[in-house]
């Protein structure tokens, strides 16, 4: 598990691209926390970051959408879902289990349904106005070093960062 905290949108973006970088077709990405945290801002970065140039907005009404990129990325939003048999509904392994990237927002809604080898990051509002502290988890031991390598090209960013405060990443 590895805690990270942004304090600004921006760098928040720079999570998602470092986030996008260990992705390999079929992970499955669970985004959870407070309301605005920024689980749609991380979503957005982690589609720049695989070649998707389309303009991302959550799946209101629709529960996913579909992207091709670099590799193909299914984008839920599960927040209206009123019972888990809508995941059914849409034939929701067709999804998780293929070679798409799945990132789920409101994960937890629908748990008992997500696959072991999924990323799993909780977004919480932090003590400034623009922080977010971000705990990402991974469920099963095969995901385990992508947390870990999440963590180094963080460390690796923050340092340049530090080096070279006219750094554009
Ligand atoms: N450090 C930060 N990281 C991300 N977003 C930030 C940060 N600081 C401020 N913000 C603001 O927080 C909001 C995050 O919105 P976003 O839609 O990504 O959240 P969300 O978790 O998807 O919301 P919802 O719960 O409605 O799905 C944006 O308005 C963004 O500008
Ligand atoms: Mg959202």
């Amino acid at each position: 598990m590895i805690k990270i905290i942004t304090a600004r949108e921006k760098e928040t973006f720079t999570l998602g691209r470092c986030i996008a970088k260990v992705l390999e077709k079929g992970d499955i990405v669970c985004l959870t926390g407070d309301l605005g945290a920024g689980k749609t801002t991380i979503s957005k970065s982690i589609a720049k970051e695989i070649g998707i140039d389309e303009y991302i907005t959550s799946p209101t009404f629709t529960i996913v959408n579909e992207y091709e990129g670099k590799v193909k990325l299914n984008h839920f939003d599960v927040y209206r879902i009123s019972d888990v048999e809508e995941m059914y509904e849409i034939g929701y392994e067709e999804y998780f289990f293929s070679d798409a990237i799945n990132i789920i927002e409101w994960a937890n809604l629908v748990e008992e349904i997500i696959p072991e080898n999924n990323i799993w990051i909780d977004i919480r509002l932090g003590e400034d106005y623009n922080h977010r502290v971000f705990t990402i988890k991974s469920g099963n031991s095969f995901v385990k070093e992508k947390v870990n390598k999440i963590q180094n090209l963080w460390n690796e960013y923050k340092n340049m960062e530090e080096s070279n405060e006219n750094i554009v990443y």
